[in-house]
């Protein structure tokens, strides 16, 4: 399995056989990529950042960014060399074989269509809002899943359906809805950052660190670190932009303009709203009574943040709706409202470009004969791989509508520093097997930063939360059996490896 390694070349022939539309500009791309960055880890998760980090969260921001910068750089590297769909699986196929091909696709799973349903719980928390605000109220059995005392979650569960439907449609029409969405929030954000940076009270900064870098949360991931690791989940997705480089024009160039450009602008936006949070109303950890720690999302939090918010205005680690929140405790609460809208409105493209990555992974995989071929069908008409589209749907709609949000998001970030930490090192691998190839993008100090990004991975996986990092290795032992009892013996490189032999 280890010596099942498909060439390069043998990789571009195959999607040149049974290809994708190639449609999408680098303006495009950029727009995926901000598309499917900006979300729920801005618009929900900065209050735990704050719990577990305080004003500390700005250095969470930044470590994650820059474990991502690096590397979107080594993505940037093999995107323009194999400008095909698959993205790190499709990497680690050419570099180091089918098993941990396998594994990295298998935790693309965890990566994507987790996110997707993370991000659609996200979703259905400011739907319910919207709609408390107009006067109607759900029964609450029906908007949240049986970890909360509900039955299901269902606005989460539709939101996912019609992003499906969507995707299937097609590629283009998708990205159209995409570019006004990322519109709706990239404004938002600079509504917040505008109304809030000028507000600023130095003091609010002080104590900046109470957790200091690494906390002493019990397995719980507090402190700076750990709140770089839970907050990792809001940069999430820019590689979804190399997931579809085989549906761009001029790929070696525009999925690079893509990764980095979206990554920069996302990451800009994120330091200063979160400058803008801790310096208008504080961001100091939420604790008990008798001044214990408090982790996010326990019933001890929940029940310490109902006693302050009784007699005084929410903490930020207390908060579902973290940038409306801090708007409307300084005085623009009808900005507050509108910023919840958009929230409303932006958080579906998140799910779309989750799904649509989720969905090529799936469809590459299939081609290469891993998963059930038929997967890899596409429509006539649409020209998308619409079989495959309907079951990511739901697979993300399930999750979603029983699951709560920050243990789906955790569960996601662990798969995706798996499939970072394989790309960084099948750059460095790719660089010694085949120095010759060309590169249209050439990662600058290959031999400091690709190990600066696989040890960035692994230092922000061991401080996710505990049932967060046990979910990769259990997530990791099914996929094997799943490999040994299909893939190994389906595979197209198997099948001829096996056929080579015979003759
Ligand atoms: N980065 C995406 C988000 O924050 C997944 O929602």
């Amino acid at each position: 399995m280890f010596q099942r390694i498909k060439p390069l070349d043998a990789i571009i022939a195959t999607a040149e056989k049974k290809s994708l539309h190639r449609s999408l500009g680098a303006l495009q791309l950029t727009l995926l990529g901000v598309g499917a960055i900006i979300g729920t880890g801005i618009f929900v998760l900065t209050s735990e950042a704050a719990q577990k980090a305080g004003p500390g969260m700005i250095w969470a921001f930044v470590i994650a960014a820059v474990v991502c910068g690096v590397a979107a750089l080594c993505y940037s590297e093999i995107a323009s060399m194999v400008p095909v769909s698959g993205s790190a699986y499709t990497y680690t196929y050419a570099v180091m074989g089918e098993l941990l091909a396998w594994m990295v696709g298998w935790a693309l799973i965890l990566e994507y269509a987790v996110a997707a349903s993370a991000v659609s719980v996200g979703w259905s928390g400011y739907f319910v809002g919207l709609l408390g605000s107009w006067g109607i109220s759900l029964p609450q059995a029906l908007v949240v899943g049986p970890y909360a005392g509900g039955i299901i979650n269902l606005p989460a569960l539709v939101v996912t359906l019609v992003v499906t439907l969507l995707l299937m449609v097609g590629t283009r029409e998708s990205a159209r809805v995409n570019a006004v969405l990322v519109v709706v929030k990239v404004t938002a954000l600079t509504v917040f950052v505008g109304l809030t940076l000028p507000v600023v009270k130095g003091a609010n900064f002080h104590p900046f660190m109470p957790h200091g870098w690494f906390g002493d949360g019990h397995g719980a991931g507090l402190g700076a670190v750990g709140a770089a690791a839970s907050i990792f989940f809001a940069y999430v997705g820019f590689d979804a932009v190399s997931t579809a480089a085989e549906e761009t024009r001029n790929p070696q160039r525009n999925v690079p303009i893509g990764l980095l450009g979206s990554l920069a602008i996302c990451t800009i936006f994120y330091v200063l709203v979160a400058a803008g949070a801790i310096g208008t109303i504080g961001a100091q950890p939420v604790v008990g009574a008798h001044g214990e720690l408090l982790i996010p999302a326990s019933p001890e939090l929940t029940a310490r943040c109902k006693e302050i918010a009784a007699v005084a205005i929410e903490p930020l680690g207390c908060s579902h709706e973290a940038l409306a929140h801090v708007l409307r405790a300084i005085g623009w609460e009808r900005v507050g409202d509108l910023i919840g809208l958009a929230a409303f409105l932006a958080l579906p493209s998140v799910i779309l470009i989750l799904v649509f990555a989720q969905t090529r992974i799936f469809f590459v995989m299939a081609r290469d004969g891993l998963l059930p071929e038929r997967l890899a069908t596409i429509h006539p008409r649409w020209k998308t791989p619409h079989e495959v589209t309907t079951i990511t749907g739901c697979v993300v709609a399930c999750f979603a509508a029983f699951l709560p949000v920050g243990q789906l998001a955790a569960i996601s970030n662990s798969g995706t520093l798996f499939a970072f930490f394989m790309v960084a090192i099948a750059v460095l691998i790719l660089r010694v097997t085949q120095p010759a190839r060309p590169r249209p993008f050439r990662t600058p100090f290959v031999w400091a930063l690709a190990p600066v990004a696989a040890v960035g991975c692994l230092g922000l996986y061991f401080n996710l939360p505990f049932e967060a990092k046990m979910v990769l290795p259990v997530w990791g032992g099914i996929g094997l059996v799943a490999y040994f009892s299909y893939g190994y013996h389906n595979s197209h490189l198997g099948q001829a490896a096996k056929l080579a032999q015979k003759g």
